[in-house]
C-alpha cells in the first residue's frame, strides 16, 4: 500500500523547479481563477511561530493562458497533474472546469473552496461543488477550511454534491504585528497561517471527516517529517501533500517518503511508502500490520 505524496496547491512553482516536481507522484497547480489576476499588494509573506502567513491573494494568469501555455509545460514534466481552481460564484467555478473537462493532461480538479485571502464566492461550498460537477465528469477534490466547527457537515454536503475526494486543510486566517510600531506585518494585515501550527487542526478535521464520508482524503497542514505524513494516515487521509515545509526544504519529498516507510515499519505497519497504489484507499483500512497485509 502505498502513501501518495503531493505538493499543497500554491506551495510549488513545478515549472522554476523540475526536480522537485518530480520527486511527487502528483503535481497541484496553483490555484486558476477564470481570470488573470495581479493578486494582492505586497508585503505578502511573513514568518511567525510555527509557520507563515501569505497574503499571495489567487495571483495567476486566467484559465485561457494556462491552458494554452503553461498546461503544454506542465504535462511535459511527466508527473500526474492535478489542477486547483477557485473564483468568486459558482459560475467561475464551472468555466474553469468546463475548460479542463475532457484534457487527458489533467488527472482531477481541486477545487479551491477555502482561499482565506480573497472575498468568498455567496454560494455554499456544496453548491459550487455541484456547479463544478455539472461541468466535467473529471475526479473532483474539494479542499475545504479548517475555520468552520461542523467541517464533517460541510465534507458530508460536498460529497453529496458530487466531491470525489476531499482536500483537508486550506489556511486559517493568522495576524501578525510588527515588534516595533505594532502595525500588521502584511499589506491587507490578516494573511493565511500554515505550516507546523496547523497540524492538529488539520488533524483533527481528517479524523472528523474520514469518519463522515467514505472518500479519499489528502490531508495537509504542517507537515514537516514522515512521522506527521503518518499521523494524518493514521486519522484518515490516503494521501499526504506538503506545503509550508517545500518553502524551507526543497527536498522534503524523497526525505518525507523515506521517514514515512522507516515510521511506519517501526510500528510494524506494511510498506505504506511505496506510491503505488492510486488515491483509493479508505479510512480504516490506511494502516495495515505486516501480518494482515499477508493474511
Ligand atoms: C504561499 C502559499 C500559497 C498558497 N496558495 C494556495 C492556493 O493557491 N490554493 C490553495 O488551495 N491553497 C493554497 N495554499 C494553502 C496550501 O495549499 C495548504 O493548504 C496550506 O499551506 C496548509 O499546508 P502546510 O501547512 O503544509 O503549508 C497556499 C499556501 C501558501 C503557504
Amino acid at each position: 500500500m502505498g502513501v501518495p505524496l503531493l505538493n499543497a496547491s500554491g506551495c510549488l512553482d513545478p515549472l522554476t523547479a523540475p526536480e522537485v516536481a518530480r520527486s511527487l507522484d502528483v503535481v497541484v497547480t496553483k490555484t486558476i481563477t477564470p481570470l488573470p489576476r495581479r493578486g494582492n499588494p505586497p508585503v505578502r509573506i511573513a514568518e511567525v511561530e510555527h509557520g507563515m502567513l501569505n497574503s499571495i491573494g489567487l495571483q495567476g494568469p486566467g484559465i485561457d493562458v494556462f491552458v494554452d501555455d503553461h498546461l503544454p509545460r506542465l504535462a511535459a514534466l511527466g508527473v500526474d497533474l492535478w489542477v486547483s481552481v477557485g473564483g468568486f460564484s459558482a459560475e467561475d467555478f464551472a468555466r474553469c472546469c468546463e475548460r479542463l473537462d475532457g484534457d487527458e493532461r489533467v488527472s482531477a480538479i481541486e477545487l479551491n473552496l477555502s482561499c482565506p485571502n480573497v472575498e468568498e464566492a455567496p454560494e455554499t461550498a456544496a453548491e459550487l461543488v455541484a456547479a463544478a460537477r455539472a461541468a466535467t465528469t473529471k475526479t473532483l477534490y474539494a479542499k475545504l477550511s479548517p475555520a468552520q466547527w461542523d467541517i464533517a457537515a460541510s465534507a458530508t454536503a460536498a460529497v453529496a454534491a458530487g466531491a470525489d475526494g476531499l482536500s483537508l486543510v486550506n489556511a486559517l486566517r493568522g495576524l501578525a504585528l510588527d515588534e516595533r510600531t505594532l502595525q500588521p506585518r502584511l499589506a491587507l494585515a490578516v494573511g493565511g497561517y500554515t505550516g507546523p501550527g496547523l497540524r492538529p487542526v488539520a488533524l483533527a478535521c481528517v479524523y472528523a471527516c474520514a469518519a463522515a464520508v467514505d472518500v479519499p482524503i489528502v490531508g495537509m497542514g504542517g507537515v514537516v517529517s514522515g512521522r506527521d505524513a503518518l499521523e494524518l494516515v493514521a486519522a484518515g487521509a490516503s494521501a499526504v501533500a506538503l506545503g509550508t515545509v517545500l518553502f524551507a526544504d526543497p527536498l522534503a519529498p524523497g526525505r518525507i517518503r523515506a521517514e514515512l516507510g522507516a515510521e511506519a515499519a517501526a510500528r510494524g505497519f506494511a510498506d505504506i511508502a511505496n506510491p503505488s497504489s492510486p488515491l483509493v484507499v479508505r479510512t480504516g483500512k490506511n494502516l495495515q500490520t505486516d501480518e494482515n497485509d499477508t493474511a
